[in-house]
């Protein structure tokens, strides 16, 4: 029996994480969120009612979990109380099962701000959220950044936030004319959100130690996906943390020995949200009806995302750099009226046919031209099958040869938004 699982991304985000996460949770006592911040957008359905989840983990609509934000998770205060009430108004209860680690580090209103003139004025947009994720980040890294911790301190967290802002509203002024931040009404603010989030703030390695003396089941969740990785996406499209396995550990302060297994969501073909490259984008038609049908807008920014054929050569390099040895493939029912379907199998590139690469090098992904193998479309309704039996011919031909392609088996199959539109094909916590 498996104890510890991690759950990533295998794309650029939005595969799914939250929908699967929310059905695989009914078997653990923990979901841990790891890294990133309300950057993330994870949709869970259960009978028509549709949550977006920011921050806090996918395991929350279930009482039984214990739900936890580790400490590489950026957090802005506001959005997560915000998060917090708006669940509660859904008559979810949030504290009981809510644990944040105290060493999180805090987004600043003034990371937001830098976040956003930057966009505005850099030469090179990225497509943020505009959430202060990469500001925040930069700040925990070059060791001036506010940490959870520093709250219980009121005097220091004074000091600490007047120097911080100090030094953000003279970037913000004078290098890009941008408004400034008012430094009393951050103090007030995070001291008000701070009485609500401090009763859940802890020691989160102790917790986890703890808890895994005691067989506990955990589920380790990923936000993002890996393409959008720091170290291994496609850079500098990315997003400003480790999405990939490594997030896992130096997010919660677990080792490598309490993570059995690592399983990747797939989404049945690609989708994108920002800039960057994205060799197997559909720009036709087609793409705009699995934009519509699929319901292709950001959970965050409800910005349209770009959609494309799934595409091997990156779901390889996914395999590679997380050891990802089972996976939940989503969206099935999106491809259910088309008439072929396309998978990348190789790039080549431009100018050059004969040569074919079946690894992807990321700097020259601007430079390749997708190969593809097509495939007969099922033409029938696959949306809310839970029996792998009653699948289409050609989805099960579709599904086979995703399994072929990458070498790894799909164990687990979302055929709808709603929590119920699964088919279990092997319980994930067992060899
Ligand atoms: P995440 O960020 O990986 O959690 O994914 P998002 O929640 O941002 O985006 C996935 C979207 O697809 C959400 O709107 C989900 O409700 C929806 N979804 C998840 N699984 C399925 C599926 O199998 N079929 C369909 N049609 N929608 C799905
Ligand atoms: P979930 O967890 C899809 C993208 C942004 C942008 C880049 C950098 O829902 O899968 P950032 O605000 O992080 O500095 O933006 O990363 N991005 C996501 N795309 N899903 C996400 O999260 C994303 N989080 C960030 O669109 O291209
Ligand atoms: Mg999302």
């Amino acid at each position: 029996m498996k104890k510890g699982i991690a759950v990533l991304g295998t794309q650029c985000g939005d595969e799914g994480k939250g929908k699967i996460i929310d059905v695989l949770s009914k078997e653990v006592n923990y979901v841990v969120r790891c890294q990133g911040g309300n950057n993330a957008g994870h949709t869970i359905v259960v009978n028509k009612k549709k949550i977006i989840l920011h921050s806090i983990p996918s395991g929350i609509l279930r009482k039984s979990v214990l739900n936890i934000i580790g400490n590489g998770v950026v957090l802005s205060l506001k959005s997560l109380v915000k998060e917090i009430r708006n669940l509660e108004k859904n008559r979810i209860s949030v504290l009981e099962n809510l644990r944040i680690s105290y060493l999180c580090s805090i987004v600043l209103p003034s990371h937001i701000e830098i976040d956003k003139a930057r966009e505005k004025h850099c030469g090179q947009a990225i497509g943020t959220t505009k959430r202060g994720i990469g500001p925040a980040y930069e700040d925990k890294v070059a060791r001036r950044g506010l940490k959870i911790i520093d709250l219980f301190n009121e005097k220091n967290f004074e000091i600490k936030l007047k120097s911080i802002l100090d030094y953000h509203n003279f970037y913000l002024k004078n290098y890009y004319k941008a408004h400034e931040i008012h430094y009393q009404k951050v103090l007030e603010e995070s001291f008000k959100d701070f009485e609500t989030l401090s009763k859940i703030s802890i020691d989160l390695y102790k917790l986890l130690y703890k808890s895994l003396k005691n067989n506990k089941k955990i589920i380790y969740e990923g936000a993002q996906g890996s393409l959008l990785d720091i170290d291994h996406g496609t850079y500098p499209y990315v997003t400003s943390s480790n999405t990939t396995i490594g997030g896992i550990f130096s997010g919660t302060g677990i080792g490598p020995k309490f993570v059995d297994k690592v399983v990747g969501v797939l989404k049945a073909y690609s989708t994108r949200v920002g800039f960057g490259p994205f060799p197997t984008e559909i720009k036709n038609s087609i793409g705009q009806f699995l934009c519509k049908k699929g319901k292709e807008f950001g959970s965050t920014t409800g910005r349209a995302r770009r959609v494309g054929w799934l595409d091997i050569v990156a779901i390889k390099k996914s395999i590679k750099i997380n050891s990802i040895e089972s996976f939940c493939l989503t969206k099935l029912d999106v491809l259910d009226e088309l008439e072929e379907i396309k998978v990348c199998v190789s790039y080549r590139k431009k100018y050059c046919r004969k040569k074919r690469y079946s690894v992807i090098d990321s700097d020259d992904l601007e430079e390749i031209i997708p190969v593809y193998k097509t495939f007969k479309g099922w033409g029938k309704n696959t949306r809310g099958i839970t029996k792998y039996k009653n699948l289409p011919k050609e989805a099960i031909y579709y599904i086979e040869k995703i399994e072929e392609f990458t070498n790894v088996k799909i164990e687990v199959i979302s055929t709808g938004p709603e929590r119920r539109d699964v088919i279990i094909l092997k319980n994930i916590f067992y060899e």
